[in-house]
């Protein structure tokens, strides 16, 4: 089956064949990190752009080594270096990229919804870098990848996310492509960041920490988002911390063979302490690694066209 999807918006709207596409697709560039010339050339000539309204690191920078490893032109666009600065729309924005030859746009925005406009706007693909609270497709493609990696398969694991769910968009993300693929999901975390109506997704709701990474195969643990938070929706970092942030102790709960996962950035000390985030069983820098090659893999398959074999290295 090839990709025929203009966009990528969100796992939500992705079928289970289009998520092992992609994450098929991604196998191929998984080494390129020990290649000596890591350069293919399949989009020589494109451009894509990186319009970034939120700050990030880790999503940023491996989209931009995606496009460059695969011999596009990369331009990073922040809100204040653009025209946004000056009351420009997205829309037009967008428009003024298409218009200037851009192939793709990469847009991370704190906005739900705004890859979805801009979508509707430009003829150009669309990759959502994260939209508010909504979703984080690459982030969830490339904790896939890991976990698939690590385990050998999805289907039939036990799958615990823990913490700020409600403001979270890579637990969304996550909760799409895990139940697609076949794992069985629990979330856990304070009341006020894990409503009950998360169970309509298909999860199972846990109010007590033991309990719910008790068994799993998968741990991963969210960033505590204090920037999103209205307040008061936590009595204190202490108490989460406490209560829900893993340590050596709580490490201790969990299976000798459960991986632990973070999407990063991480409150060292909050949700997760330094030993934890080191702990053998900890695959956060793997996540960040592949962040690469799912990015690439998804530049390959909406800006370079299709499923063709991947050529060979420049
Ligand atoms: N996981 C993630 O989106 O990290 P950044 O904010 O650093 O991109």
């Amino acid at each position: 089956m090839p990709w025929q999807r203009k966009d990528l918006l969100g796992l939500e709207e992705l079928t289970a064949e289009e998520i092992e596409l992609v994450l098929r697709t991604a196998e191929v560039f998984a080494d390129v990190f020990e290649r000596p010339l890591k350069k293919f050339p399949t989009l020589r000539g494109r451009t894509v752009v990186n319009l970034f309204y939120e700050p990030s690191t880790r999503t940023r920078t491996s989209f931009e080594l995606a496009g460059k490893w695969l011999s596009a032109d990369v331009i990073n666009i922040s809100s204040s270096s653009s025209s946004a600065a000056k009351g420009e729309s997205l829309a037009d924005t967008a428009r003024t990229l298409e218009a200037l030859g851009a192939d793709a746009v990469v847009i991370r925005h704190s906005a739900a919804g705004a890859p979805h406009l801009l979508a509707r706007t430009v003829k150009i693909p669309v990759l959502n870098a994260g939209d508010g609270a909504h979703e984080h497709p690459s982030q969830g493609l490339l904790d896939l990848f890991t976990i698939r990696q690590h385990k050998g398969k999805i289907a039939g694991l036990t799958v615990t996310i823990v913490g700020d769910l409600l403001h979270s968009r890579v637990a969304r993300s996550d909760i799409w492509g895990l139940t697609k693929l076949g794992a069985r999901v629990r979330v856990t975390g304070p009341a006020t960041l894990v409503p009950p109506t998360f169970a309509s997704l298909g999860v199972e709701v846990y109010r007590d920490l033991r309990p719910a990474v008790e068994g799993a195969d998968v741990v991963i643990v969210l960033r505590l988002q204090r920037e999103r938070q209205a307040g008061g929706l936590i009595p204190s970092l202490e108490e989460y911390a406490a209560l829900f942030g893993l340590d050596a102790e709580k490490m201790s709960w969990l299976k000798p063979d459960a991986l632990v996962m973070h999407p990063g950035p991480a409150n060292l000390g909050v949700e997760i302490t330094e030993e934890a985030a080191l702990d053998p069983r900890s695959a956060i820098r793997d996540q960040v690694r592949n962040g690469v090659a799912v990015r690439m893999a998804l530049l390959y398959l909406l800006v370079g066209g299709g499923e063709k074999d991947v050529p060979a290295v420049a």
